[in-house]
C-alpha cells in the first residue's frame, strides 16, 4: 500500500488523538499524560520504545527491512501557560494551558509518520529514531535529549528533520527554505551603577540615569548602522529600571533586552557592539557597567540538500501545488536548533491556514485554531519524505 492510502486509513483516529492532547495540554517538563498516550498509541507496532527519564517525551526506534542510515524525526509536546480562548468544541480543559502553538498537531503528525512507517518497514534501507521531545516552549527539551545520547546511542542519528504549523502557508500545503529558517534568540542584561545622592546637587554625583538614554540611543545604530542592510536581526530593550523616588539621583539602573539573529556570525557580533557601546559610554561617564548575556537558542540553519529531497517527495506525493517556498524566515525561535550543532537537519512547516480568520492569527494566540486537515498533509510530507531520504542513501 503507498503512503496515502495508509494515512487515509488512519486519518480520523490521529484526529481524534489530536483532540484529545489539545483537550489535555500540559506545560513544558510536566508532558505525563501525552507521553503515556504516545506509548498507548505505538504499543502494536514493532518500534521499541522508551521512555525519558521524568516520564516525559519517548524515544522510538523502527529498524527497517535493509541497512541503511538513521534518520531522526522529531516532534515537541508541550503546551503553553495561555487560557485558550477559541470556543472549540474540544477546547483546553485545564485553565490556563493551551496548545497555542500547536505541538499537538506535531505530536499527532508524528504518531501516524509512525504508524505508516511501521507498515511499510520492510521496504526502509535503514532506521527512524522518533524523538517526542519535551520541554521546547523553555529551550530545555532538545538540549536533555542530546545530553541523553539519543543522537548517539545505536543506531546513531545521521541526520535529523521537525515539523512546524504555520499560519501563513494554507492547510494542505508543505512549506520549505533553504538557509535560514529561525533565529538565535539571546536575552542580556546591562546594569548601570552610579552612586546616588540629592537631586539637587547633581554635580556631587554620578548619574546612571541620562547614561542609560546615552546607551539606548546609540543601541539604535547596531541594526541601521553596523549590520549589513541584507541580514536581518533585532535588538529590542524590554525592560527599564531606576531609580524610586523624585528627588533623588537613582543609584543603579538596569536595562534588558532580547536579540534575535539568523546566523551565528551575526549573534556573535551583536553581543560584541551591545558589550562595546555600552562599557565605553560607561567609561565615558563614569559609572560602572556589568553586561550579562543569557544564551538562547542558536539559529535553525536548513541543510539545502535535505530541503531538496522534501521537496521531491511533497511533489510526488501531494502535487506540485502544495510545495510553498517560503520566502522569508522567521526570527522567533526554536530548540531544535541545538540538534543542529550536533548534525545536519531541516525544520519544515506545515500550513494550517483556511478560509477562517481564528486560523490566520499568529502562533501563540490565545484564539489560534489550527486546520486539523494538515495532519494527514504532516503525515504524508514526514513518511514519503524518510522513505525517499533511506532510500537514497541504500
Ligand atoms: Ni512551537
Amino acid at each position: 500500500m503507498d503512503i496515502q492510502a495508509l494515512t487515509n486509513e488512519i486519518k480520523d483516529e490521529m484526529i481524534q488523538i489530536r483532540r484529545h492532547i489539545h483537550q489535555h495540554p500540559e506545560l513544558s517538563m510536566q508532558e505525563y499524560q501525552t507521553t503515556e498516550l504516545i506509548m498507548d498509541t505505538l504499543k502494536n507496532t514493532s518500534i521499541a520504545l522508551t521512555k525519558l527519564p521524568g516520564d516525559t517525551g519517548v524515544i522510538g526506534v523502527l529498524r527497517g527491512g535493509h541497512d541503511g542510515r538513521t534518520l531522526g524525526l522529531r516532534a515537541d509536546i508541550d503546551a503553553l501557560p495561555i487560557n485558550e480562548q477559541t470556543g472549540l468544541s474540544f477546547t483546553s480543559k485545564r485553565e490556563g494551558i493551551m496548545h497555542a502553538c500547536g505541538h499537538d498537531l506535531h505530536t499527532t503528525v508524528l504518531l501516524g509518520t509512525a504508524l505508516v512507517l511501521d507498515r511499510i518497514k520492510d521496504t526502509l534501507s535503514g532506521n527512524i529514531k522518533f524523538i517526542f521531545q519535551p520541554g521546547e516552549e523553555i529551550m530545555q527539551g532538545a538540549k536533555l535529549i542530546i545530553e541523553e545520547g539519543v543522537l548517539e546511542k545505536e543506531p546513531k542519528v545521521d541526520e535529523i528533520i521537525c515539523l512546524h504549523t504555520w499560519p501563513l502557508v494554507d492547510s494542505g500545503k508543505i512549506g520549505v527554505r533553504k538557509g535560514p529558517i529561525m533565529a538565535a534568540t539571546d536575552t542580556f542584561e546591562i546594569i548601570i551603577e552610579g552612586s546616588g545622592g540629592h537631586a539637587a546637587h547633581p554635580h556631587l554625583s554620578i548619574d546612571p540615569i541620562p547614561v542609560a538614554g546615552q546607551i539606548i540611543g546609540a543601541f539604535q545604530t547596531i541594526i541601521s548602522r553596523r549590520t549589513s542592510p541584507l541580514d536581518s536581526a533585532v535588538v529590542t530593550l524590554g525592560q527599564i529600571h531606576g531609580g524610586n523616588t523624585n528627588n533623588t539621583i537613582a543609584k543603579n539602573v538596569t536595562i534588558s533586552g532580547t536579540i534575535r539573529s539568523l546566523s551565528h556570525e551575526l549573534r556573535e557580533s551583536i553581543k560584541k557592539e551591545i558589550k562595546d557601546i555600552s562599557e565605553n559610554i560607561g567609561k565615558a561617564f563614569n559609572t560602572g557597567i556589568t553586561v550579562t548575556f543569557f544564551p538562547g537558542s542558536p539559529p535553525v540553519i536548513n541543510n539545502d540538500k535535505l530541503v531538496d529531497i522534501m521537496s521531491e517527495a511533497v511533489k510526488e506525493n501531494l502535487g506540485d501545488n502544495n510545495l510553498v517556498y517560503l520566502r522569508e524566515p522567521s526570527l522567533g525561535g526554536e530548540d531544535f536548533s541545538f540538534y543542529l550543532q550536533e548534525r545536519d537537519g531541516m525544520l519544515f512547516r506545515i500550513g494550517t491556514r483556511n478560509e477562517n480568520e481564528a486560523s490566520q492569527r499568529s502562533l501563540h494566540n490565545p484564539g489560534i485554531i489550527f486546520d486539523e486537515d494538515a495532519i494527514p498533509t504532516g503525515i504524508i510530507a514526514m513518511s514519503s519524505f524518510a522513505l525517499k531520504y533511506l532510500n537514497k542513501y541504500n
